[in-house]
C-alpha cells in the first residue's frame, strides 16, 4: 500500500494531465524513488490512481530499463549490449564486473549495493564500452577505471557528474 502522502502527490501529478495515463512512466518513477522498485502491490495501486489495469501498466513497464520490478540493489549498473559497446567490448566489461562483485546480469550483490543488469545504448557510443550507474555514465571503461568506480561506491563516496 502506498503512502498516503506519496498518493496525494500522484494525484495532483496526475491531475495536471490531459489523460491520466500519460503520467504513468512518472508515477512509476516517483514510486521506485521513494521505495527502490515497483513491487507488485505498487503497480496494483499505480494503475488504480491512472485509471488503468494493472496488466496494462505492466506492459507499459516491461518497455521501460529504467522500471525495476524485483528489487535493486543501492547502486544499478547498467552495462550497454548495443552494437558499438558490442564491438569495442562489452563481454570483457560485463565479465569482469560479474567476477568483481560474484554475480551475474539480474543478479544483486549479497551486501545489497550492487545489481548489475545488460541496457540498451545509452549514448555514450563515442566512449564505448561504456556503462551507466544510477544517473552517471561511464565511458571508455578498463578494469582499472571499473575498479576505481566500484571502490568509490563501495566506501560511498561523493558520487555524481559522468566520466
Ligand atoms: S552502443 Fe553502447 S553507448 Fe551506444
Amino acid at each position: 500500500m502506498l503512502p498516503d502522502e506519496l498518493k496525494l502527490k500522484l494525484r495532483e501529478m496526475i491531475s495536471g494531465a490531459e489523460s491520466p495515463r500519460e503520467k504513468a512512466i512518472d508515477v512509476m518513477f516517483e514510486i521506485q524513488e521513494l521505495q527502490g522498485w515497483m513491487s507488485d502491490e505498487a503497480m496494483v495501486d499505480a494503475a488504480g490512481l491512472l485509471g488503468m489495469s494493472p496488466l496494462e501498466l505492466e506492459e507499459l513497464a516491461t518497455f521501460y530499463d529504467y522500471i525495476y520490478r524485483s528489487p535493486v540493489g543501492k547502486y544499478v549498473i547498467k552495462v550497454c549490449d548495443s552494437t558499438v559497446c558490442w564491438l569495442e567490448g562489452h563481454q570483457r566489461v560485463l565479465d569482469y564486473i560479474s567476477s568483481r562483485l560474484g554475480i551475474t546480469p539480474g543478479e544483486t550483490s549479497a551486501d545489497g549495493l550492487f545489481t548489475l543488469l545488460p541496457v540498451c545504448c545509452i549514448g555514450y557510443c563515442d566512449r564505448a564500452p561504456a556503462m551507466v550507474i544510477n544517473k552517471r555514465v561511464f565511458g571508455s571503461l578498463t578494469p582499472e577505471k571499473i575498479d576505481r568506480v566500484l571502490d568509490q561506491l563501495a566506501q560511498n563516496a561523493d558520487f555524481s557528474g559522468s566520466e
